[in-house]
């Protein structure tokens, strides 16, 4: 991904930055759409992924809808021009100001997590006279076998609604005339790099979508989510993820009823990949067992390693053809001794000033940046005007 002439150009900059490769966002972004449309799916951008506003007037170029978890979400998402018909809102705590902007804006459809948002919904629907598209978001109880923090779709999850409260659902759907019901909606969890639980998650589905059937439901939407997970270890060697693959679980495995359409939700899989957060070194601290590399990034600008002790690949870009010769542990400036990219990190002999890529960051990088300890915002640089 790095050269000698974007490193030179990354020389005369401020550092810390995500660097977003935008030629490799678009083939990602081709592949999505081409094998998408084989089989007439529809994707919805993640936007919780990353709501940077000129990767999103790429994502919408490519004709993607967007899945939004804010009322701000669907905000950016209208303000990108995204069209309303193309917008899904999910979340289990959405407020009365975001839901009341959402019925304004007359969206595809809100992904209903309980009982009670149904008859939220209803209510402030009928004060703005319009009637609510919903999908009913299932808590299905498959595993996505990934991190315990990114799992969603178990039964000890918060999200979505479980079977057993089906017969409830159908008895109050009588009485709340301000809803549409147009579909069902799941998400099982993120970083998914085994197809399994997708397969999983298609018999359950139909299970399901058929459970509705035989009760007079004939839904013209299912959404299946996000989810599938990238390579974190050799971005380079699969910097596009294997849509081909992914989507042919679904054609085998999940059976539409005649005029069902099908849509997803992903988010990692479209941008994690082309984005990096390049940082520079600020000392280096030998000790007698371990050696520091000190950056000027830091948890505050990528929380993931800290979080949910996610492996990122970590680059001495200065140093580019230079083999590993010392190990050491990547930290950043903040009071915290999570603040730790990598330990034990195979790098060049490093020193004060090289510039360190951390790679695979273009997903849950910069939206989840945080001012602690009175942090700059995080700058962003992209490829096409570096
Ligand atoms: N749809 C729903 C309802 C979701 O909750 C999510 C992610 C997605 C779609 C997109 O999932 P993706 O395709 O990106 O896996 N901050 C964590 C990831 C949290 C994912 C939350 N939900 C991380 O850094 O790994």
């Amino acid at each position: 991904m790095f050269n000698t002439t974007l490193l030179d150009k990354f020389q005369k900059l401020e550092t810390p930055f995500y660097y977003y490769d935008l030629a490799l966002l678009e083939r990602t972004l081709s592949a999505i759409k081409k094998e998408a449309d084989t089989h007439h799916y529809h994707v919805h951008y993640a936007l919780k992924a990353n709501a940077n506003k000129e990767i999103l007037k790429l994502v919408k170029a490519y004709g993607l809808g967007a899945d939004c978890v804010s009322g701000n979400e669907v905000k950016r998402a209208v303000e990108c021009g995204f069209e309303s018909s193309n917008i899904v809102f999910a979340g289990v705590g959405k407020s009365d100001a975001e839901i009341n902007y959402a019925l304004e804006k007359e969206i595809f459809s809100f992904n209903v997590e309980s009982l009670q948002e149904l008859d939220v919904i209803n209510e402030l629907a009928g004060k703005l006279n319009k009637k609510a598209s919903i999908m009913l978001r299932i808590n299905p109880n498959v595993d996505a076998y990934t991190h315990k923090y990114i799992t969603t779709g178990l039964e000890e999850n918060k999200f979505g609604i479980n079977p057993y409260e089906f017969e409830t659902v159908i008895e109050k759907m009588k009485s709340l005339s301000n809803l549409k019901l147009i579909g069902l909606h799941f998400h099982i969890g993120s970083q998914i790099t085994d197809l399994k639980p997708f397969k999983n998650l298609c018999v359950r589905v139909t299970e399901i979508n058929q459970w509705f059937l035989n009760k007079g439901f004939d839904f013209e939407h299912i959404n299946v989510g996000g989810g599938l997970g990238v390579n974190y270890k050799e971005p380079d060697t699969e910097a596009i993820v294997d849509f081909t693959s992914y989507f042919k679980v679904f054609k085998d495995f999940f059976h539409l009823k005649p005029g069902q359409k099908l849509h997803f939700e992903l988010g990692r899989a479209v941008t994690a990949q082309c984005g990096s957060l390049v940082s520079r070194v600020l000392y280096i601290k030998n000790g007698i067992n371990t050696n520091f590399a000190i950056l000027d990034a830091g948890m505050t600008e990528l929380i993931r390693p800290a979080l949910y002790q996610a492996y990122h690949k970590i680059e001495n870009i200065s140093k580019l053809n230079i083999a590993a010769a010392t190990k050491y542990d990547v930290v950043g400036p903040i009071c915290e001794s999570s603040d730790c990219f990598g330990k034990a990190v195979d790098l060049p002999e490093t020193q004060r000033g090289d510039l360190i890529a951390i790679r695979t960051t273009g997903a849950y990088g910069e939206v989840m940046a945080s001012r602690y300890n009175l942090r700059d915002q995080v700058k962003v640089v992209y490829s096409d005007t570096v």
